[in-house]
């Protein structure tokens, strides 16, 4: 049942009923956050929806029912009202058990869930015969899911907030001044794990003036912590330490000591550690012992960001800020929580770019597609049948990761010996270019020498476009597309020449060329109007 407004509807359709999304006020303890905010209700409305909101639902986030009823929402005075008159619901937290037990049966919920942590939940919501998109399994390697991943959006908010958090708890200024008082050094702050929430806490305690340290095992986030204002510390032990998707994996016992080595180095040396490390369905790594907290100058200040999931540090307590051996440990884990505002603006717009997908149609009636690899990943549960976890989607092939070359020729090897599809493969391959060089041949052998020489430039350029797309990570694309705007010139003058007067004396190109130019011009114009649009975009990014 669609308890929305009619969008109307063309002559002898059945007319579509606009669903109503619903947003409830969060009821896990201390969770300040709420899954919209008045100016995303505006662009929710847009897109065809009518919008509900439980009264109070945005007020620990300084969003009050005046501000929702204003952008045209309507406020609902309690959960059970708000639940059973929603199509669809937009949450935060985890729902609780009693929370599902008001959701309305076949309707759709979407939120953090964590199905791997929470199988009873899953059961409940299967129960409801509900439609649920956990926000938590997007497929984050999808340059295209960028914009909904709000798992990117509250790790950049918590990171920033460990920083000011450490600011609190630290009895010094984080920049160094000169002042007639004195002369006060920098602080100097280790950030251990450059993920997303490592690289904001750089990027912030940077800003504030500290030196700023960072150590990672995937190696390939060192370029990053340089850029934003930090210095890589590395282990002195060779491994890769990637295990796949960008995340990150265990380590061998090697590693871990000479990892402890450096860290304990480092713990000695700088006033400020804020902890980032994660490893996908592991606890977190502990990479500060009691031994090390016990080793820095007082006054010192630890954060914990990995605390909800056991800690990165052998003393922290989850959700509580403790002193041991003169050392401040905060352990909370509602750090996004603690800028609600904030945190509830990036996670409405991560939300409503989701309901943007779901509603291409723009009617205010959304359509969960199963063949988009993005909504299939987040569909945890579809019409009551549990969808999780999804297929790897089909990712565009990217640069494989630098560790991997020195194995491919031994696997290559094993299958060469034995294995039954690669054969396959390079049959087809052979029988590809067999064709390929017949018709080759035939061209070379029949086309006048002058085609020749465009056709040869022409492959070629095929070839090394191919190579350089193909080859630059999915993530990478965008700026890609602003850098090929040199190339588009080069078309663009080539055009031009085909279309502009013929010099005397020389012979006028034939009028199909010309138009041919003319249809380069406009599709060049679009990539190239496009790519600066594109970099405008990216350097609005980096200013203040
Ligand atoms: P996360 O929260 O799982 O881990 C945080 C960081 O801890 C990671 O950088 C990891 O390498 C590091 N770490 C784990 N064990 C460690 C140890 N023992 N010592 C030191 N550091 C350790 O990861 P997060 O922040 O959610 O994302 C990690 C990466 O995923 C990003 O840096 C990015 O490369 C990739 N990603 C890509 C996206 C995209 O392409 N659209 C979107 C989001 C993330």
């Amino acid at each position: 049942m669609q308890t929305g407004v009619s969008t109307g509807t063309t002559s002898g359709e059945k007319p579509k009923v606009a669903q109503r999304i619903g947003v409830p006020r969060e009821v896990f303890p201390g969770e300040k956050r709420v899954a919209t905010v008045p100016e995303v209700v505006e662009k929710l409305i847009k897109l065809g929806f009518a919008v509900s909101v439980e009264t109070g639902a945005g007020d620990a986030a300084n969003f009050s029912d005046e501000s929702y009823r204003a952008v045209g929402a309507t406020v609902v005075p309690d959960a059970a009202q708000l639940w059973a008159s929603s199509d669809i619901v937009f949450k935060v937290s985890v729902p609780t058990a009693e929370e599902v037990s008001l959701m309305r049966e076949g309707g759709t919920l979407i939120g953090f869930i964590w199905p791997a942590q929470n199988p009873e939940l899953m059961q409940q919501l299967t129960a409801k015969k509900a439609t649920v998109l956990a926000i938590d399994a997007l497929p984050r390697m999808l340059s295209r899911a960028q914009k909904m991943d709000a798992l990117t959006s509250q790790a950049g908010v918590a990171g920033y907030r460990a920083v000011i958090e450490a600011a609190n708890a630290f009895g010094r200024f984080f920049n160094g001044q000169i002042t007639a008082a004195g002369k006060v050094p920098p602080a100097k702050v280790f950030i251990a794990g450059a993920g997303v929430a490592g690289l904001a806490a750089i990027g912030t305690a940077a800003g504030l003036g500290a030196i700023v340290r960072a150590n990672d095992t995937r190696a390939e986030v060192a370029d990053q912590v340089v850029s934003l204002g930090g210095e890589f510390v590395k282990v002195d032990y060779e491994e890769e330490g990637s295990g796949g998707g960008g995340y990150a994996k265990v380590m061998s016992e090697g590693f871990q000591q000479a990892q402890r080595e450096m860290y304990a180095k480092q713990a000695r040396e700088v006033d400020v550690i804020i902890t980032t490390a994660l490893i996908p369905g592991k606890p977190a790594p502990k990479l500060i012992t009691a031994e090390m907290v016990q080793s820095m100058k007082p006054g010192s200040v630890i954060v914990d960001m990995a605390a909800e999931r056991g800690g990165n540090c052998e003393l922290t307590e989850p959700g509580q800020t403790v002193v041991k051996h003169g050392v401040t440990i905060v352990g909370y884990t509602d750090l996004a929580s603690r800028l609600a505002k904030q945190s509830s603006t990036l996670y409405a717009t991560n939300l409503f770019r989701l309901a943007e997908e779901l509603c291409k149609t723009k009617d205010g009636v959304i359509n969960v597609n199963m063949e988009d690899d993005a909504i299939r990943g987040l569909t945890v549960t579809k019409d009551g049948t549990i969808t999780w976890p999804a297929p790897a989607p089909k990712l565009p092939a990217a640069a494989p990761p630098a560790a991997k070359p020195a194995a491919a020729p031994q696997a290559k090897k094993g299958h060469g010996h034995g294995g039954a599809s690669e054969p396959m493969a390079g049959n087809k391959l052979a029988i590809m270019f067999g064709v390929a060089a017949l018709m080759f041949w035939y061209v070379g052998a029949n086309a006048p020498s002058v085609f020749l020489a465009h056709f040869t430039v022409f492959v070629l350029a095929c070839f090394v476009g191919y190579m350089v797309v193909w080859n630059v990570t999915p993530a990478l694309h965008t700026p890609l597309m602003s850098v090929t705007n040199a190339i588009s010139s080069i078309i663009a003058i080539g055009a031009l020449v085909q279309i502009a007067p013929p010099l005397s004396g020389t012979v006028p190109p034939n009028e199909a060329i010309r138009w041919l130019a003319v249809v380069g011009i406009v599709l060049t114009a679009v990539n190239m109007f496009g790519g600066f649009a594109v970099t405008q975009r990216m350097l609005t990014m980096f200013r203040k």
